[in-house]
């Protein structure tokens, strides 16, 4: 898979063309993607199910809605964990790169973290008792036409605009921002942490290059939102995203390097650490 230009083709697909399922050779391989990425940095487990709504029972599939965002998917991912510390984070880094794998091969996706029926789809899912679903994804080909819906809810939540590097990526303290020229050999790697889906496309990702020249991710989190679905963390899901980004873009630059979420924080006021970079 070429990164950087899966990273840029990806965008929330909420129109399925249900004229064309996904056929068994795709099924298998993302269910061996489930087998792949199955652990975070945080060394948590990530349990995935690929769900076909045609193969639940129809009194049951009916209560398996999105509250009318996700038109025409007749499958689904859905992720679930262990209500443990760091473990939304890796949901959102392995389902990303199973995203991201689901575009290159031509799928449309959509990460789902408030607008479904969480309870159902967590029967479908079997949850454990100290389990959550935090998130789940139809997937399928997009609808030939996007539909007028997609388009007015991309507009709405803003979806295709990003942040500017000056406000996302800094370097030495959060006040100096870090020009794509000074990034040298990260310029993709944080490029593609801009471009990344996050819920309501709040764009949470902070990055600083330290003294020593590594990079810290941390979270601006907008509490009040972060804390409205209780245990569950869409900021956090977020941060697992923008790490398997960056993990990607660097290693398709030939940098060989990991996030390290248990490295000493070097605290800044109002961001919270998250991980540190090795190479
Ligand atoms: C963790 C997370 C949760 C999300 N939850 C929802 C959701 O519940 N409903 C929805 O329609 N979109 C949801 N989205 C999609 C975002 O709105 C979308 O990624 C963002 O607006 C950027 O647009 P793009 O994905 O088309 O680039 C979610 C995205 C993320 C990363």
């Amino acid at each position: 898979m070429n990164v950087m230009e899966t990273v840029q083709k990806r965008y929330s697909v909420r129109s399925y063309d249900d004229q064309r399922p996904v056929g068994d050779e795709i099924r298998s391989r993302i269910q061996q993607l489930f087998t792949e990425h199955d652990t975070g940095p945080f060394g948590t487990a990530v349990r995935f199910k690929l769900l076909d709504l045609d193969a639940v029972d129809p009194g049951e599939s009916k209560s398996l809605g999105t509250y009318g965002m996700i038109r025409g998917a007749r499958l689904y991912i859905l992720g679930a964990v262990k209500d443990v510390k760091g473990s939304q984070i890796d949901l959102g880094y392995c389902l990303e790169k199973i995203i991201l794998e689901a575009t290159a091969m031509g799928l449309g996706t959509c990460w789902l973290g408030g607008t479904f029926r969480r309870s159902s789809f967590a029967r479908q899912m079997e949850l454990a008792e100290d389990e959550l679903l935090p998130a789940i994804t139809p997937v399928g080909y997009p609808a030939e036409s996007a539909a007028i819906q997609d388009r007015i809810v991309r507009a709405g939540a803003r979806s295709t605009r990003r942040k500017p590097w000056s406000q996302l990526f800094f370097s030495v303290d959060e006040k100096t921002p870090l020009t794509e020229d000074a990034a040298g050999a990260y310029r993709n790697a944080l490029e593609a942490v801009r471009l990344a889906p996050s819920a309501k496309n709040r764009q949470p990702w902070r990055i600083v290059r330290d003294r020593e020249g590594s990079y810290r991710l941390y979270l601006k989190e907008d509490q009040f939102y972060n804390r409205i679905l209780g245990k569950i963390k869409m900021q956090h899901l977020d941060m697992g995203i923008a790490m398997s980004h960056f993990e990607l873009a660097a290693r398709e630059q030939g940098i060989n390097g990991r996030w390290d979420p248990s490295a000493p924080a070097v605290n800044i006021p109002g961001l919270e650490h998250i991980a540190l970079w090795r190479d």
